[in-house]
């Protein structure tokens, strides 16, 4: 067991993208858009969607089995694994029990975190203080999302802007002080639910003849108002968390932000005064794969030598609920 004194550490990460491109040309011949418009509108051009069959506990297991290899431990030390989803499998059980089952894991804690978007970085959150609660050893964080299965296809606005993946990352202790996971935060409003939800299929709208046909089991948003909100809540508790843990934005070698809009992520990074290089941004190339963003990105990030040893990485996310939370990472 962990000494609640130990720093705990991101030992591995992994992703998973399905194999199926889907470009805003094809997004065009569904719904009436353009690749001019999704691109000036988002920076997204192509997204990617899971196969048939091909469910969120399955990207999950793909991307955690990634990260288990690339932290180089033996999977039977995990004691706790939490997925990140807004689109499990099924309401329950959870993802998570699904991962265990798939993954040959041992009998653990396991269980989901719904926080939408914001997700894997509450997960992250959660297990750090799990771990140092010395209760736990090693974590298993995993944000995975197929939410080309609560998509709209007639619904213009929302349909073009999500695709399907997983990001995970595997966290233990470290013996080394001052490095891994230095501090985090978190936050909910829940005063506006409806700006961006999935209205049917829990127990206040069962599924019925009305909720499908008012097309209610298929995500709703206000764009216009989670772009105005994300604006907000995204720098804010990016300073947060720079003045809890006392890191100077200059200080910052790279910020991952939730890959939502690149519109939302360059009015972050203008409110920071940072430079847009310092800035991962892979939304072009996936969409907004909710909870499985940031871990998607992270594991991109530290696999093509964009962070190094020593480096100071603000992790931040906003999603439904609405949530937001940010997490630093040193190296
Ligand atoms: N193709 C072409 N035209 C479109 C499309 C489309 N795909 N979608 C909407 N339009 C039209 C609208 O109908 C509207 O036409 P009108 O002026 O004739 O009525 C026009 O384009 C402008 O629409 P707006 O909604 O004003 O466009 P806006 O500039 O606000 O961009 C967008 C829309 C991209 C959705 C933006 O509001 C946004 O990114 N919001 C944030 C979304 C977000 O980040 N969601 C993720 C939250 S995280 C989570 O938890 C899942």
């Amino acid at each position: 067991m962990n000494s609640p004194l130990s720093s705990i550490v991101i030992l591995g990460t992994g992703s998973y993208l399905p194999e199926r491109i889907v470009t805003n040309d094809d997004m065009a011949q569904i719904v009436e858009t353009s690749d001019e418009w999704i691109q000036a509108r988002t920076g997204i051009r192509q997204r990617r969607f899971a196969a048939e069959g091909e469910n969120t506990s399955h990207m999950a297991s793909a991307a955690a089995r990634r990260a288990i290899e690339d932290a180089g431990i033996d999977p039977t030390e995990i004691d706790l694994i939490l997925v990140a989803t807004m689109t499990p499998d099924m309401p329950f059980p959870s993802t998570a029990c699904l991962v265990q089952s798939q993954l040959g894991l041992p009998q653990c804690t396991a269980f989901d975190i719904q926080a939408a978007c914001t997700g894997y970085v509450y997960g992250l959150n959660i297990a750090t203080s799990m771990l140092q609660s010395g209760n736990y050893n090693k974590a298993l964080v995993v944000g995975a999302e197929k939410l080309s299965g609560i998509l709209d296809f007639e619904d213009r606005s929302t349909c073009v802007l999500f695709g399907d993946g997983a990001g995970a990352a595997v966290l233990g202790c470290s013996d080394v002080s001052g490095v891994g996971m230095i501090g985090g935060i978190g936050g909910a409003d829940g005063s506006n639910p409806e700006i961006l939800c999935q209205p049917a299929g829990g127990s206040a709208i069962p599924p019925g003849t009305d909720s499908l046909a008012a097309r209610q089991h298929f995500l709703k948003m206000n764009g216009k108002e989670i772009f105005k909100q994300a604006v907000r809540v995204m720098g804010q508790a990016s300073t947060d968390l720079l003045e809890k843990t006392a890191v100077d934005a200059d200080d910052l070698a790279l910020i991952i932000p939730h890959q939502a809009n690149l519109r939302i992520i360059d009015s972050l990074t203008k409110r920071l005064g940072i430079p847009v290089d310092n800035v991962f941004i892979n939304l072009q190339d996936y969409g907004n794969t909710s909870a499985a963003s940031v871990g998607i990105a992270l594991d991109e990030a530290r696999h093509s030598g964009r962070i190094k040893t020593g480096d100071l990485t603000l992790l931040v996310a906003f999603g439904a609920g609405l949530t937001w939370g940010a997490t630093m990472v040193k190296w």
